[in-house]
């Protein structure tokens, strides 16, 4: 499902560009630049806002809602690489290398989004260091992300996956750790490369176990570290329970 549910209109304030982490650090001058150029754009849930394989226009950044990126093969299974929320950006990697999209990005709740056309974009590159640090630095932190994913796929079995997970989600909040995004278990599947049966075992054991508790529909996590066992090996009735 493709909707657009409203017509772009122009011009972000400086205040919003102010409060968006791509733009820190760059002066009033160059933001101006910026408003000048980019857009706003709302879509619906379920939109795909950038599909794999497309050729590159614009750059997005999530002003407000949530999007994934994931990869599909012919079969229609998924794998989610991330979850993008307010403040962050997506649609940058085939601006700067040319390159056809590396992933869809698809709006999981409506989306106000701030559009740069290629051309804008790059121009506000070259002629703003700040800018091309920030966008270096996410690029770096994703890098790194994607690592400690390898790593997990590698070296932990699905319980200390789905742990590992549930602690990279989790937020500060007044001390304790609290998931506040709505996770599914289709996701956290689609995430970690599980089956959903598998996703909801463990987290039932998890659970069980008074490792985390739902509240509010929101995940708490009561335990500082959620063992993910020594090696990443499944704990012993986590073990019994996948086997039954
Ligand atoms: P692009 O390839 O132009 O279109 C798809 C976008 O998804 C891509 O740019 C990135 O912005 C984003 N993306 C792809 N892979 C990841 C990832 N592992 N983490 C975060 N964002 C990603």
């Amino acid at each position: 499902m493709n909707v657009q549910i409203e017509q772009p209109r122009r011009g972000p304030s400086l205040i919003l560009l102010h409060s968006i982490p791509m733009f820190a650090g760059v002066p009033d001058s160059q933001l101006e630049q910026i408003a000048k150029v980019a857009f706003h754009r709302r879509v619906a849930r379920q939109t795909v806002i950038v599909r794999a394989g497309d050729s590159t226009d614009s750059l997005y950044v999530l002003i407000s809602g949530s999007a994934k990126v994931l990869n599909s093969d012919d079969e229609g299974r998924e794998v989610i690489l991330t979850l993008l929320g307010p403040g962050e950006f997506f649609g940058e990697m085939g601006l700067i290398d040319g390159s056809p999209r590396s992933a869809d990005v698809m709006a999981t709740e409506t989306c106000e989004l701030l559009v740069i056309t290629k051309n804008d974009f790059k121009r506000c590159l070259t002629e703003n260091f700040d800018l091309c640090l920030n966008i270096m630095k996410s690029l770096v932190q994703r890098l790194r992300e994607a690592d400690r994913n390898i790593e997990s796929l590698a070296l932990m079995d699905v319980y200390g996956r789905v742990a590992k997970l549930l602690l990279d989600f989790s937020e500060n909040e007044r001390g304790a750790r609290v998931i506040k995004r709505r996770l599914t278990k289709q996701d956290i599947a689609k995430m970690i490369g599980a089956s959903r049966e598998m996703v909801s075992r463990v987290m039932k054991d998890l659970e069980n176990r008074g490792y985390f508790k739902v509240e509010d529909g929101r995940i708490v996590i009561l335990e500082k570290r959620i063992p993910t066992a020594p090696g990443g090996q499944f704990p012993a009735s986590a073990a019994a329970t996948e086997a039954s």
